[in-house]
Order: structure tokens, then sequence, then C-alpha cells
């Protein structure tokens, strides 16, 4: 079947050998983005040192993210992974006894568990906004975040069923209790349109190896101007310095904005990827991209239900995204099983989960469907 997008499919090889449905996991990789991670292998090979051209490409690409996200350059810091930017923000935040409570929900991906209760120490008060039926109802952020709550951590997609929330009223609700949002955007970004400005988000991290079709090494860290001024991270280093090439060590002067949460050498090959997955992705359009997943999202519940698979993201909750996890006994044995023939998904504790991009088919749908049918039978 042709589709709007059809004519990207052959920037992505690995389409010829495999249904790749593990956007959740790693996205394709396209071959503008292959290129660029050997240009920064080249240079080291031909020139021998590429500090100031890879210097360079870091200021774009943060420039690149900003563009995506509707933020200002100044308030993007390039770190290495969503949980070093997490831990970052963490680590930096005073909890003193009224204004302590970080509220969290029971969807997030483990790492923002482990991170924000080992802030416990430091006095941080570690609290749950439990799930309800897989869902997070609006009410349950009016009850569990209280004027106590310093910061609300929340998924914009949930890595395990899918359930996508609605930020801006998330963040009217939490704002109001005088919380302040941080958003983990790591399964969203580069499937679901994410503006900062107009959602009201103070702070958002993410990385490129899922929606965002780069490699592993970057990872972004959005803070809002006026809030990244009042932070003096503890976490730090000379790439979060005014100016690092005064290298001056008896002072410490922090960058402006955002900046100031950088610490060492950015992983650059990694940068050059971003900068190019960036573009792509630009050019392509998240907000097509997100209609169109939206519809194959639909497409991978309906078909696997009347296939007898048993969906876990909430049925209930028009707040889909598009990846579908399925309950599967022995999923990551499943997934091995499918890798075997070429199909590419990505399993999390009881569930496989169905993560097409903008390069996928509605036939590749139903083939990985099908065969995962077999499999399970
Ligand atoms: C929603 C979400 N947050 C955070 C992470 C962890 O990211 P990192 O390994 O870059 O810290 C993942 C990884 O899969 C994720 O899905």
């Amino acid at each position: 079947m042709n589709t709007c997008f059809s004519s990207y499919r052959s920037l992505f090889p690995v389409l010829g050998d495999y249904v790749h449905l593990a956007s959740c996991s790693q996205g394709a990789i396209a071959q503008p983005i292959s290129k660029a991670i050997e240009e920064y292998h080249a240079s080291l090979l031909s020139v021998g040192t590429n500090w100031e051209e890879s210097i360079l490409k870091v200021e774009a690409t943060r420039k690149k993210f900003a563009e995506f996200i509707n933020a200002e350059p100044d308030e993007i810091a390039i770190v290495a992974s969503a949980s070093d930017a997490i831990s970052a923000v963490a680590t930096t935040l005073s909890y003193h006894h009224t204004k302590n409570r970080i509220s969290l929900t029971d969807l997030e991906f483990p790492t923002a568990g482990h991170i924000w209760f080992a802030q416990k120490h430091h006095g941080a008060d570690v609290s749950f906004i439990r799930s309800q039926n897989g869902m997070l109802p609006l009410e349950q952020y009016e009850k569990e975040v209280t004027e106590c709550t310093l910061l609300t951590f929340i998924s914009h997609v949930s890595y395990h069923n899918g359930f996508t929330q609605n930020l801006k009223k998330i963040s009217n609700i939490v704002h109001h209790k005088g919380s302040l949002l941080f958003v983990d955007a790591y399964q969203s970004s580069g499937q679901v349109p994410i503006d900062v400005r107009e959602m009201n988000i103070d702070m958002l991290c993410t990385g490129t190896r899922k929606y965002m079709l780069g490699i592993p090494g970057v990872a972004f860290l959005y803070i809002k101007k006026e809030l990244a001024e009042q932070l003096q991270p503890r976490h730090t280093g000379w790439f979060g310095q005014e100016d690092k090439a005064k290298f001056d060590i008896y002072n410490s002067i922090y960058a402006y904005g955002a900046k100031r949460f950088e610490t060492g050498t950015p992983c650059f090959i990694s940068i050059y990827a971003a900068y190019e997955a960036l573009k792509l992705l630009l050019n392509v359009g998240v907000e097509h991209i997100h209609s169109y997943l939206q519809d194959l999202g639909k497409f991978t519940r309906e078909f696997g239900i009347a296939n007898g698979l048993k969906v876990a993201t909430p049925t209930a909750s028009s707040m889909y995204s598009g990846m579908t996890p399925f309950f599967i006994d022995e999923a990551s044995k499943v997934e091995k099983k499918l890798k075997e023939k070429r199909i590419l998904v990505s399993s999390r504790k009881d569930v496989i989960r169905i993560a097409p991009h903008f390069y996928n088919t509605k036939e590749e749908l139903e083939y990985a469907i099908n065969e995962l049918v077999q499999l399970v039978k």
C-alpha cells in the first residue's frame, strides 16, 4: 500500500530486510543519519581533530531541538541520557520540609523511581500518583498533588501501556497547587507534537534513539529560562560554565539558562546523528506523523483484538499513541522468536509492544500480528 510517506521508505535500509516495529526502543536508522555518523568518523580519520566543527554541530543541534519543541536554544541542555537529565534536576532541587514532595506516576519508566528515591536521603518525600485501570484520570492529579508538592514528574506517553496524557490540562492543575511540572517525553517525542510554551511545561527530557530516529549517547533537557536561571546544578562541569575557554579553576560561573546543566565533552558522534534526525523529522512534520500513527495504532489494536490478542492499552481511553502493547506470556522469548522471522518488536515485562513509525505500513502490521498470533497459539 502506498502511504503519503512511501517515498521515505527507501531512506531506511533495514526496511528491505526487516519489518521494523520497535520505535519505542530503537527507531530505524535513515541514510542521512548514517552518513552523518560516517562524516564524524571520517573527519577523525582524515583530519585528526574536529573539535571546532563538533562544537558548531552541538550548537546547531541545540537550535534544532529548540525549534522541535518550540523553546529557545538557551532553554536546552544536551546531556548523555534521559536518566542523566532527570538526575541533573533531582540533585539540584532543595527539599525543604514544607515543600519537599516529588509526585510521580506509577506509569513511569523505572529509572524515574530509582532517581527520585535516591533523593530521599536529601529530604525528598517521594509519593506515587496511582493509575486506575492503566489510566491517570485528571482527578488523580487534583487529589495527589498537594501544596507540599515541589515537582510533579510524569510521562507524556507511558513506555508500558502507551497511555498518552494531556499535558496542558495537567500543567494547569499542578501549577495551581504550586508544583513544577517535569515531563518525560522519551516515548512521545518524534511521534506526538510537543509545544512546551503552549503546554506550559517547566522541564522536559527526552533521548534520541526511539521515535527521534537517532542513536544512544544524546538526550535533551529543556528547562524554562526563568526557572533555569534560579537553579544551581550540583552535578556540573566545564561545559556548564559561562565561558569554558577561560580555563579558570578558581571561579565557577554557570552558563546562562539550561546550558548550565551540561557537564563534560558530549558524545559528538551521537549529536551528528541527532542533528540529521531532527532535520528529517522537521521535514516530514510531527503533526503528520502523529495523525498517521493514530490511524496505525487504531488498526493494530483492532486487528490484534480481532485475532484474539489482549491489548494492554486502556481501551476506554481516547488517549492512544502509535504504540500498542499486547499481553503475551514470556514476552521476551516471543520477541526473540519474532526477530528470527525478521520482525522487530520490543517486549517489556508482560507485553510485546508494537511500535510503528511513519515509514511503516498497515500490511507490515497485519503480517507481524499474524505471525505473533501463530507463535502464541
Ligand atoms: C519513557 C522513558 N524514560 C526514560 C528512559 C530511559 O532512558 P535513558 O536510558 O536514556 O536514561 C526510557 C528508556 O527506554 C523510557 O522509555
